[in-house]
């Protein structure tokens, strides 16, 4: 058994990726149901939590059948992170996630993100900050290093072990990469058996599979495997994973009835917890990965991408059972 601090993690954890506007409670939900260990919150803007800005208090918000749970904040000023980690403590997740992998240019330009990784000792210092800060463990999510010249996750992991961090995520690209070309694991699983690491390190980037989840676990030991984009609407990954590497075999896809159930349900818990537009418009990143392996699927999507108003959505989906597609 794996442990974060004393929180237990399960054997091999599979986590859910922290993805803005995807991982909020819903589909966190749905996916530890289908098997996910750790789930992680959107990032959360250090300097607006620390405003109070009522939108960023909202992704606070998890319920108990979530755990373990991390709730993931960012930024770059050390005021501001030590505060919103605090802030973020006082919701009761397990741990406090630091985002230092974001490529996006308005987060990274800041130097928040994946742009501290051309200033290791500022990373250092704020991170050792925010573990001084909270009485819960603080784990980090970053990629290989700044540029294709800078790949210095192994000493990064080193520092930040150094100052405490309970656990490390690691996405296989650099900054300069973007999403561009494949994730490179070769460096992760090189850091995970450097002789002076005993914090779990995560694997991250490119698991589309269950197959590829299998692989890269015979090819790149690591403790876990993080996944992002192939959960997206298709929350059963987490189930095939578990399957694959349990039994050798990937667990049977889901049924349309089963994917129109989980969509309906996800599509109302995001009506309780957003106003209905915005419910509606998250709820469209979501429809192609439901309807994943489902032939003839793409007019109906376009149909279903035109919708504005929630029960014109849920119709739209039930009415999906009525027709012969198939898997
Ligand atoms: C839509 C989207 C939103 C994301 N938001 C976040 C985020 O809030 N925090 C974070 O650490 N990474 C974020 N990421 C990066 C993912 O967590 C993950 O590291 C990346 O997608 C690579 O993993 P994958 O190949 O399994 O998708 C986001 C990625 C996507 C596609």
């Amino acid at each position: 058994m794996l442990y974060l601090d004393n929180i237990a993690l399960g054997d091999f954890p599979l986590l859910l990726a922290p993805m803005e506007e995807i991982t909020d409670a819903p589909f966190r939900q749905i996916c530890k149901e289908m098997g996910a260990d750790v789930v992680y919150t959107e990032f959360i803007s250090s300097e607006a939590l620390s405003r109070d800005v009522e939108k960023s208090f909202k992704k606070l918000r998890f319920s108990e059948s979530e755990r373990p749970l991390g709730i993931q904040i960012f930024g770059n000023n050390e005021t501001a992170m030590v505060r919103a980690a605090q802030i973020a403590a006082e919701a009761m997740p397990d741990f406090i996630d630091i985002n230092w992998g974001c490529p996006i240019r308005k987060i990274a330009s800041k130097g928040s993100g994946s742009g501290i990784l051309n200033d290791i000792p500022k990373m250092v210092a704020i991170t050792s900050a925010v573990v001084n800060a909270v009485g819960i463990p603080v784990s980090v999510k970053t990629r290989l290093g700044w540029d294709e010249q800078n790949k210095n996750i192994i000493d990064i992991a080193l520092r930040l072990q150094d100052v405490g961090i309970k656990a490390l995520a690691i996405h296989g690209r650099t900054r300069a990469q973007m999403y561009k070309g494949a994730a490179d694991w070769t460096l992760i699983a090189e850091t995970r058996n450097h002789p002076s690491i005993h914090i779990p390190i995560f694997g991250n980037g490119d698991v589309k599979s269950a197959e590829d989840a299998l692989e890269m676990k015979r090819l790149f030991p690591t403790d876990g495997i993080m996944i992002g984009r192939a959960t997206i609407g298709y929350p059963w990954i987490f189930r095939e994973i578990k399957s694959m590497l349990l039994n050798g075999i990937p667990a049977e896809k889901p049924r349309m009835e089963e994917r129109i159930s989980i969509c309906r349900r996800h599509l109302k818990a995001s009506l309780e917890l957003k106003d209905e537009k915005r419910a509606v418009f998250e709820m469209r990143k979501h429809y192609s990965g439901y309807f994943k392996h489902i032939a003839d699927f793409k007019p109906l999507r376009i149909q279903l991408l035109s919708l504005t108003e929630f029960n014109a959505v849920d119709d739209f989906l039930l009415s999906l059972a009525e027709i012969q597609l198939e898997a």
